[in-house]
């Protein structure tokens, strides 16, 4: 397994991936390193056919409290422009296994960003969630104000993008962001488990599912439909749909080869 510097990545069984941000001094601060190391790991538990879910988690006191604001404070246009800064993060958006965000304590700016790239985000009942960028002078820029607008609506998003607050996690439950919200000393063990469950369904069927999810917030209803339907027929093309029928036909549990 590769060595890496911010993160540490592990391989729970049951087909699971994790991935573990940690630079606790500075609250997971989304360094570049931080970006080029995680979106490597994601990408080889991507290629490897024996991962069927992959989490990404932070410590107890933050997931990630934002990009790292040290770094960017003495760049000016041209460099950020010339980097075109944080469009690595967009990798992880390509990922095709399905994505899980465990996010404990503070989860500001990138950290909030990162934590909606993923799929499934199921919180603690300590986790914090807000877009501040706007009290340093800049905004959102890894997707948190078109990721925010889609998935709590333009109330909030405005709310918090323009005044930098912060949302609660009971908030951010009412809101639509998060998926489950578990006490924080379960929270690994809940996002590891749901990531066994997804892992243990069919790899085609999982990934088609994750795709017409996301399709269903980049296009119209119609077409959105349209595209259900050609996955939802291609399914039938695989060996763990004749797999899984049979099995509820017999009264068994199926056992998906991804075929
Ligand atoms: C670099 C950070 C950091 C960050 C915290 N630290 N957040 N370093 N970048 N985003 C460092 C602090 O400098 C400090 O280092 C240590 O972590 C602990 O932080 P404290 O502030 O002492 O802790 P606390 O008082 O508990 O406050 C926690 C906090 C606060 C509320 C989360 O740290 C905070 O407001 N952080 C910034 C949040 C933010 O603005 N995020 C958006 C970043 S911009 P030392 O060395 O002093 O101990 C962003 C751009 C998005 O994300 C664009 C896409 C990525």
């Amino acid at each position: 397994m590769t060595h890496y510097e911010t993160i540490e990545t592990s391989t729970p069984d049951g087909g699971v991936g994790l991935i573990r941000l940690n630079r606790p001094k500075a609250l997971n601060a989304l360094s570049l390193t931080v970006m080029r190391e995680l979106t490597h790991a994601a990408a080889e538990f991507d290629d490897d056919a024996e991962i069927g879910a992959i989490v990404i988690s932070g410590s107890e006191r933050a997931f990630a409290a934002g990009a790292d604001i040290s770094e960017m404070a003495a760049l000016d246009y041209p460099d950020v422009v010339q980097a075109d800064l944080l469009a690595g993060w967009e990798d992880l958006a390509q990922v095709r296994t399905p994505l899980i965000a465990a996010v404990c304590g503070y989860a500001l700016g990138g950290g909030c960003e990162l934590a909606m790239l993923c799929d499934l985000l199921i919180a603690s009942d300590t986790a914090v969630f807000g877009q501040p960028e706007i009290k340093l002078g800049i905004i959102p820029g890894m997707g948190g104000s078109q990721r925010l607008t889609r998935a709590v609506g333009k109330a909030k998003a405005m709310d918090l993008c323009l005044t930098g607050r912060t949302m609660p996690v009971e908030e951010a439950e009412r809101a639509g962001l998060v998926s489950r919200v578990v006490p924080a000393d379960q929270l690994l063990d809940e996002a590891i488990e749901a990531g066994r469950t997804i892992a243990a369904m069919s790899r085609s069927a999982a990934m088609a599912a994750k795709e017409a999810v996301n399709r269903a917030l980049e296009t119209t209803l119609s077409e959105g439909v349209r595209f259900e339907r050609k996955l939802f027929h291609a399914a039938f093309a695989s060996l763990d749909q004749k797999e899984g029928m049979s099995a509820f036909l017999e009264k068994r549990t199926p056992v998906f080869g991804g075929g």
